[in-house]
C-alpha cells in the first residue's frame, strides 16, 4: 500500500475504534450526558481556529476525541431533552456509507442504488399510511416536509401562484392548533401568505385540536371572505405528543374541499404497531403526510419523508424542468429531483434503509411497543410520587409534568404558580449544568412544565427513577 493509503488505512481503523467505544460508553451511567461550557471557556479548550497550512490526516482523530468528548451524547440513556435520541449501529452505518458515496439525490444517473433505496422505501411508508397511488420524496427535515405539505395544497388551490404569485382576490387562509409546530407558521411566511393568514385552532385538555372549533373558524373565515385551502393536523404533538382526531377532521376538510395535511412527524412510526395504530386512524384520508424516522425510529438527523396521497402533485409543484440535469430519459421517473425542494440532496433514504434491513417492520413495532410502555411506566411511577403533577395525560412517548416541593405546596393560586415556575426553570438550569440528565421544559397552560421525552430504548426504569430523584433533590436546594 502507498504511503497515503496506509496512513488513511490506519486512521480510519482508529476512527472506527473511537466510534465504537463512544458508543459503547453510552451505558456507562458515571459519563455525564452533556459537560456545558460557555463558548468563551469552549473555544479556550478546544483551538477551533481554521489554518493556513493543512495537518497530517492521522492527527484528526485526537481532534476526533475532543469533539466527542465536548458534544452533547444524545445517544446517552439519560438524554430526555429531545423528540430524537438514542443511536442505532446499522443507521451509523448507512450514514457512513453516504459520505463515502458523497452523491445526490437529483437523477438516477447520480444516485442509481439510492434512489431505487428512497423509491422503495417511500412505497412502504405509503402502504403503511394506507396511501394506495401514494408518492413522496425526502426532505431536510420535519418543517421542509410540512412546507412542502403546504406548497402541494396551495398549488391545488390557486395553481396560478407558482407562475403568477397571488391575485389579491386568493386571500388563502390555513389551519393549525395552537399545539402545531411552529413550522407551519413559518411555511405560510415564507410562502408569502403572511401569519395572519393562518388561523390557530383550540385544543383540548390533552392537547388535540378541537373539531368543532376547526369547522367554526373555517366558516368565520369564509364569512370574512377568506379562501381556506389548507388544515394542518398534528399525530404526535411537540410538547405533549397528543394526537389530533384525524377522521374528524377529515370529515371537516371533505366537506369544505380542504387539504387535509398530517403533521406525522414524531407520530408516522406509531403505524407499525397493532397496538397504538388506532392513533392515526384516518390518516389514508389525508391529502398528505409528513413523517421523520429521525424521530420514533431512532435514525441519525436528518430524515424525514414528505408523503402525498395522489401522485403527480410533488412534480406539478416542485418541477422547474432544469434541462442541464434532467435529460427526458426513458427512466426519468426514478430522476425524483424535480418532486423535491432541493437541487442537490442528501441520500438521506439510505441509512434508514439500513435500519430497516437491520430491524424490519416487527423491530420497529416492539420499539415503539417499548416505548410507549416506558412512557406508562414513567407517568406511574410519577403519579405515585408526593408533589410530581401531571399537566397533560400522556397519549405518547412525552410526558409533560411539574413538581411542587413541599415547601411550596401550601400556596395557592398565582403565588403558587410563580413560585413553582421559577422552582422549575431553576431545577432545569441546574441540572443542565450538572449535565448527568438533559430534559427540557415547555410552557403549559402559561407556566412551564418539564418535558420528558421517551426516545432511547436503552433508557431504563432506573434512569427514570433516578430523574425523579434528582428533580426532588434539586428543587428542595432552591
Ligand atoms: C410535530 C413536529 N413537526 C415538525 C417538526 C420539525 O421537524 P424538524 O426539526 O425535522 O424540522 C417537529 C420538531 O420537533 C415536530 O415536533
Amino acid at each position: 500500500m502507498s504511503q497515503l493509503g496506509t496512513e488513511i488505512d490506519a486512521t480510519l481503523q482508529r476512527a472506527a475504534q473511537l466510534a465504537a467505544e463512544y458508543l459503547a460508553s453510552h451505558q456507562d451511567r458515571s459519563i455525564p450526558v452533556a459537560r456545558p461550557l460557555p463558548p468563551s471557556e469552549l473555544l479556550a479548550v478546544m483551538n477551533l481556529s481554521l489554518r493556513e497550512q493543512g495537518r497530517p490526516f492521522a492527527e484528526l482523530t485526537s481532534d476526533m476525541e475532543e469533539v466527542l468528548t465536548h458534544s452533547v451524547r444524545t445517544g446517552h440513556p439519560r438524554f430526555f431533552n429531545q423528540l430524537f435520541g438514542g443511536w442505532d449501529p446499522a443507521s451509523i452505518l448507512g450514514e457512513w456509507i453516504a459520505a463515502l458515496i458523497n452523491t445526490s439525490m437529483y437523477t438516477y444517473e447520480a444516485a442509481p442504488v439510492a434512489t431505487l433505496m428512497e423509491v422503495e422505501i417511500i412505497r412502504r411508508m405509503n402502504e403503511l399510511v394506507g396511501f394506495e397511488k401514494g408518492e413522496g420524496v425526502f426532505a431536510p427535515g420535519g418543517s421542509s416536509s410540512n412546507l412542502m405539505a403546504t406548497l402541494a395544497a396551495r398549488q391545488r388551490k390557486f395553481p396560478h401562484a407558482k407562475k403568477e404569485g397571488h391575485r389579491a382576490e386568493d386571500k388563502p387562509a390555513l389551519f393549525l392548533s395552537t399545539e402545531a409546530h411552529y413550522s407551519v407558521l413559518r411555511a405560510a411566511s415564507i410562502m408569502g401568505l403572511g401569519l395572519n393568514a393562518a388561523v390557530e385552532v383550540p385544543c383540548d385538555a390533552e392537547g388535540r385540536m378541537i373539531p368543532e372549533a376547526l369547522e367554526l373558524a373555517i366558516e368565520e373565515s369564509l364569512a370574512a371572505g377568506q379562501t381556506p385551502f389548507f388544515v394542518n393536523a398534528t399525530a404526535g404533538t411537540t410538547v405533549a405528543g397528543a394526537f389530533d382526531p384525524i377522521s374528524q377532521l377529515a370529515d371537516i376538510t371533505d366537506k369544505h374541499g380542504l387539504w387535509l395535511h398530517v403533521d406525522a412527524s414524531l407520530g408516522g412510526t406509531v403505524l407499525f404497531s397493532n397496538r397504538h395504530r388506532q392513533l392515526m386512524a384516518g390518516v389514508e384520508r389525508a391529502d398528505s403526510v409528513t413523517w421523520n424516522p429521525h424521530k420514533l425510529m431512532g435514525v441519525p438527523l436528518a430524515c424525514s419523508a414528505t408523503l402525498m396521497r395522489e401522485p403527480g402533485v410533488l412534480r406539478a409543484t416542485n418541477a422547474m424542468d432544469a434541462d442541464y440535469l434532467f435529460h427526458g430519459k426513458s427512466d426519468t421517473c426514478y430522476d425524483l429531483g424535480d418532486l423535491s425542494l432541493q437541487c442537490g440532496r442528501r441520500v438521506d433514504a439510505l441509512k434508514l434503509w439500513f435500519s430497516w434491513q437491520a430491524h424490519g417492520d416487527s423491530g420497529f413495532a416492539q420499539r415503539v411497543d417499548h416505548l410507549f410502555e416506558m412512557a406508562a411506566h414513567f407517568r406511574e411511577n410519577l403519579v405515585a410520587r408526593d408533589g410530581f403533577e401531571l399537566v397533560r395525560e400522556p397519549q405518547s412517548i412525552s410526558v409533560c409534568f411539574r413538581y411542587i416541593p413541599e415547601r411550596l405546596r401550601s400556596l395557592t393560586g398565582e403565588s403558587r404558580r410563580d413560585a413553582v415556575s421559577t422552582c422549575t426553570t431553576r431545577v432545569r438550569a441546574q441540572m443542565t449544568e450538572q449535565g448527568r440528565f438533559l430534559l427540557n421544559y415547555a410552557t403549559v397552560d402559561g407556566s412551564p412544565a418539564y418535558r420528558m421525552v421517551l426516545v432511547n430504548a436503552r433508557t431504563t426504569e432506573e434512569d427514570m427513577t433516578a430523574l425523579l430523584d434528582e428533580i426532588e433533590r434539586l428543587s428542595e436546594d432552591i
